[in-house]
């Protein structure tokens, strides 16, 4: 192939970092853009491509005009059919036609039920292209005997994307029809339905076919009833070249030769199941793979990622994340075999399909000599997710999309657990308080956020379908869960969960029936005892946004609860049936010692003699290890205690506490319940600390100063502060890793040493420069022997980078071209947007629009990681105003993020100018529209305003106590 290189599509996690870093303010405080931690938020399952069906519409049959009364013009299927069994046999042709199309044929016959009186048969089709016979797109059959009513029309209404077939008269309730199609689509490289996917091997390129049915795709490769909630069995056949492999859910039943060159491959049917979780896919891919307990392991790829050994990492630890979750689940695996595949071209992180999940390579790929432990962290995270769904999600799933919370929220609360098996030195099951709980509060704390529930009939279009994968839905959803878990106990969570499971197996729920049968669990027993129902407690935290802060007396033991917001200015329109009250479980240790659980309820004058101090020197700590989804604040007195014993006496405080301290501290600074200053007073601790998670609350928290502070004259001071914090830790490290030659032993030691050193750089402590800068010499001096480790090359990239010139550049863009792991792609590509030459930075941002150069996935993530740089950030601004509405039609249809792109480029937004600027933008752009950055922009502005307020009250203030702590 022309380009003679290979990267990956991949968005990669930086970009992930980066989307979710604009809005969280999640990020280091040096200008490092650190991969190597924080790395494992991207949203799972989510296509990031915004496949433009409804735009490309005519505008004659936009859905306002639209008759609602003709059930064709309604998103929801009407419930009169029901399927039961599809016969689908599929045949791409990975060459093109003389149109220079690849394309698929398919044939699909769908067995229904006639539940009620109907004379038209409604069911999804996308861009499916129709053989016609005698006249009509399908075919009608009567089952055992029956006969079929006359068709009497049949058409394609592309706006709610379905295919009606008018009858002459009415299918009879209780008979089955089976009804049969002919259709080609068109294998495009659009990530979604039956699509391709292509990727160069010793200079060959290589084209296969795969699929991503979640949401709304299946439609997109066979006519079907594509609602999560409409189960059925499948007949999978797949035609294809004899030396492609075809896979798909289930194993293969047959494989015959058609003729010399075409292979017919059968596959056992499935159980019941929903349409988007439906896989098939032709390659040339390899397997590793070994016989689990009862189940049949494959990890798939490249062939030569197979040879170089990198899905054995996935292959060792699926074996036992399945027992695990068969065990937790008191529920075997529910099918044959296993199959997981990286693919080099996929939009989501990853896709639970049943019995075939799809991965991005890096989030199933592990190469033992140039991954990082987050690369390793990320694997073992991802694959946990995908294959907890194979149960709560697969064989159980939910009703509707509205419900998708608790998939998700299920999903991304147990994986921690998975992983933790899998890796039981890790502390993973911990990091999730910095992955989630603290993610996801600063999104929730916005009176823009929303409830994690929706109504089912909120839920209708494919666009609202594609909104709801958020991360209110993913991480808010894992920290109540969480939660519920903690004041069950796990056993009794464990106990409710198998029973909701054995009794909707094969069938749907709404969220309501895992309450039921919790409450069941705990109605059973006497140990746990709750005030109210499971319901009750949960319905304040799904149905009503946000979260509450606590509020503790030490000294009298009132405690109280309001509506925690970021901006305390900002107006609340959406209103709650529970006025912001939650019902709290509480738990608390004082220093003199004594523990304490119990609950707060809205509605009560609470006096908690428990939580009452004795005498001067005691404290109370609330939420211990932040297994409530809550911020805590105290009075003065106790905060002086808790920071006096921090400073003193560090280890009387749980880890994670430490974490909690610092983070909530620093939101209700941001809030005005506190002084920046005791925020700030929180943090002098770290001198002392060598732990990860106080550490990368503090760094995240303070990444905000950085942002509205790195063009002013508060920077200087601020990073003396720094400096002097971390140099103990920069010593503690040196040490421990004997002058850096090796890796500290744990997982956290190991991210924390990457914030030892990137903070150490970032703040001037001259010996880490030189470490970072003599070591990319070294590499530039022999380029094909790296001699920086994995887990460093974010952070010595980036300082190297920016502490060097043009040559420096130079060499890594030249790595960039040639690198054959998208994880190392992925550092250098954000390590290049560490330059400080304006120029570079310019030349960069052309580049990454130029896909021969970064492909387009990359785009967004590379534009960001120059923004994240204070020099490249008015560059960027200046450019994406410049060329809005080119961007625009060039990547409006693509899988380009308009969102976190303008999250990226309005981050350091903090004065009246730059709001003016912004309000122009939204101006001047208008006609063209902001597509998927629309709510961003909003946000954006809100957030401008917010920060010129916090700015003009905290500088005088923050300038004066860094100038006092500096050293
Ligand atoms: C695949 O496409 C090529 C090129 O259009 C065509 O010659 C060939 O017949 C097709 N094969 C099948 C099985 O459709
Ligand atoms: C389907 O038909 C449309 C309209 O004729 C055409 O543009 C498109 O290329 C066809 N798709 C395939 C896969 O043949
Ligand atoms: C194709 O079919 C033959 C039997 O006719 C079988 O031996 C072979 O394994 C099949 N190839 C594939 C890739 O499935
Ligand atoms: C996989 O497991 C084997 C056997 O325990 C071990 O030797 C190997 O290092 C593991 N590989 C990886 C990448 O973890
Ligand atoms: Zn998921």
């Amino acid at each position: 192939m022309a380009k003679g290189f290979f990267i990956s599509k991949t968005l990669g996690i930086v970009g992930i970092l980066f989307a979710v870093a604009a809005i969280c303010t999640i990020i280091t405080l040096s200008v490092l853009y650190s991969e190597e931690k924080n790395n494992n938020k991207q949203r799972l399952e989510k296509p990031t491509s915004q496949i433009p069906d409804t735009e490309a519409t005519p505008a004659a049959t936009a859905p306002t005009t639209l008759d609602p009364s003709l059930a064709w013009n309604r998103y929801r299927l009407p419930k009169s059919l029901i399927p039961d069994h599809y016969t689908v046999k599929l045949r791409p042709n990975l060459t093109t036609d003389d149109r220079g199309l690849y394309i698929f044929w398919g044939e699909s016959t769908v067995r229904f039920l006639c539940k009620e009186e109907t004379d038209v048969i409604i069911i999804h089709s996308n861009k499916l292209n129709y053989t016609m016979k005698d006249g009509y797109h399908v075919s009608l059959k009567g089952v055992n005997g029956s006969q079929p009513p006359q068709i009497d029309s049949t058409e394609l209404v592309t706006t709610t994307q379905y295919l009606v077939v008018h009858l002459q008269s009415k299918l009879v309730v209780g008979h089955h029809y089976e009804m049969e199609s002919t259709f080609v689509g068109e294998l495009a490289d659009d990530l979604a339905g039956f699509y391709r996917s292509e990727y160069t091997e010793d200079g060959v390129n290589k084209v296969l076919a795969t699929t991503q049915m979640e949401a709304p795709y299946a439609r997109k490769s066979f006519p079907c009833f594509d609602e999560p909630g409409m189960k059925a069995t499948f007949d999978i056949t797949l035609i294809h070249p004899s030396d492609h492999i075809a896979i798909s859910n289930m194993p293969v039943k047959s494989s015959v030769k058609q003729d010399d060159n075409w292979n017919i491959t059968q596959f056992d049917t499935t159980p019941r199941m929903s349409t988007y979780l439906l896989a098939y896919i032709v390659c040339q891919f390899e397997a590793a793979e070994e016989q689990g307990r009862d189940v049949q392991i494959r990890i798939w790829a490249r062939p030569q990622a197979i040879e170089a050994g990198h899905g054995q990492y996935a292959l060792n630890i699926t074996g036992p994340i399945l027992d695990f979750f068969a065990d937790h689940y008191n529920t075997p695996y529910p099918l044959p075999k296993s199959d997981q595949v990286g693919l080099p071209d996929f939009s989501a992180g990853a896709m639970e399909n049943w019995g075939l999940v799809t991965y991005r390579e890096n989030s199933l790929l592990f190469d033992e000599l140039s991954s990082s432990i987050s690369n390793k962290e990320r694997v073992v995270t991802v694959i946990a997710h995908e294959l907890a769904h194979q149960w709560f999600g697969n064989l159980v799933t939910v009703e509707w999309w509205n419900d998708l919370w608790l998939n998700e929220g299920f999903a991304s609360y147990v994986e921690y657990l998975g992983a933790d098996f899998a890796e039981p030195s890790w502390n993973l099951k911990d990091l999730i308080v910095l992955n989630d709980v603290h993610q996801v509060m600063a999104i929730d704390a916005l009176a823009s956020s929303h409830p994690l529930s929706t109504p089912e009939d909120e839920i209708n279009t494919p666009a609202q379908i594609s909104e709801l994968f958020d991360t209110i839905t993913y991480s808010k959803g894992a920290s109540v869960l969480r939660m519920l878990s903690s004041f069950l106990t796990e056993d009794l969570f464990k106990t409710g969960l198998s029973s909701y499971l054995h009794t909707f197996s094969y069938n749907n729920t709404v969220y309501q029936n895992l309450w039921d049968h919790l409450q069941q669990a705990v109605d059973r027993q006497t140990a746990v005892q709750l005030p109210v129902s499971v319901q009750e407690i949960m319905d304040r935290w799904i149905l009503q946004m946000g979260f509450p802060v606590l509020k503790l007396d030490t000294t009298t033991g009132v405690l109280s609860q309001q509506h925690f917001l970021l901006d305390p200015t900002s107006n609340v329109t959406r209103s709650s049936q529970f006025n912001y009250q939650w019902i709290v479980p509480i738990s608390a240790t004082k220093k003199e010692g004594g523990s304490y659980s119990g609950w707060l309820s809205g509605d009560e004058s609470a006096v908690y003699d428990q939580l009452k101090v004795t005498n001067d020197n005691d404290w109370v700590l609330l939420n211990i290890n932040m297994t409530g989804y809550y911020l805590v604040n105290y009075d003065d007195r106790n905060w002086k205690q808790l920071q006096n014993e921090l400073q003193t006496n560090l280890a009387s405080i749980p880890v994670i506490n430490r974490a909690q301290i610092i983070h909530d501290g620093f939101n209700l600074a941001r809030a005005q319940h506190i002084p920046t200053t005791l925020a700030l007073e929180n943090t002098l601790f770290l001198e002392n600390e060598v732990e990860y998670m106080p550490w990368e609350a503090a760094l995240s928290s303070l990444s905000y100063f950085q942002l509205m502070f790195d063009r002013s004259e508060v920077y200087g001071p601020m990073k003396n502060y720094l400096k002097r914090l971390v140099t103990p830790l920069f010593e503690h490290f040196k040490s421990l890793t004997n002058n850096w030659a090796d890796r500290p032993p744990t997982l956290t030691e190991q991210y924390n040493e990457i914030n030892a050193i990137s903070t150490a750089c970032s703040n001037g402590i001259v010996e880490c420069g030189d470490l970072a800068s003599n070591l990319f010499k070294q590499w530039m001096n022999d380029p094909s022997n790296n001699p920086i480790h994995p887990n460093l090359r974010s952070t010595i990239y980036c300082n190297a980078i920016a502490r060097g010139g043009e040559e420096e550049w130079e060499f890594a863009w030249n790595q960039f071209l040639n690198a054959t792991l998208v994880t190392e792609a992925d550092k250098l590509r954000s390590g290049m947007a560490c330059s400080k030459e304006v120029w570079i930075l310019q030349r960069y941002l052309s580049y990454a629009l130029d896909p021969t150069l970064i492909r387009k996935q990359d785009a967004t993530s590379t534009i960001i990681s120059i923004c994240r740089n204070v020099i490249g950030q008015s560059l960027t601004w200046d450019f994406i105003r410049a060329n809005w509405k080119k961007l625009f039609e060039d990547y409006g249809g693509g899988s380009f993020s308009f969102s976190s792109l303008i999250q990226g480029v309005t981050q350091r937004f903090s004065t009246e100018f730059e709001l003016q600027q912004l309000e122009q933008f939204e101006q001047d752009n208008m006609d063209v529209g902001f597509g998927s950055g629309t709510r961003a922009l909003e946000q954006a502005l809100e957030k401008t305003r917010s920060n010129i307020n916090w700015v003009n009250e905290n500088k005088e203030l923050v300038l004066v106590w860094f100038n006092e702590h500096s050293n």
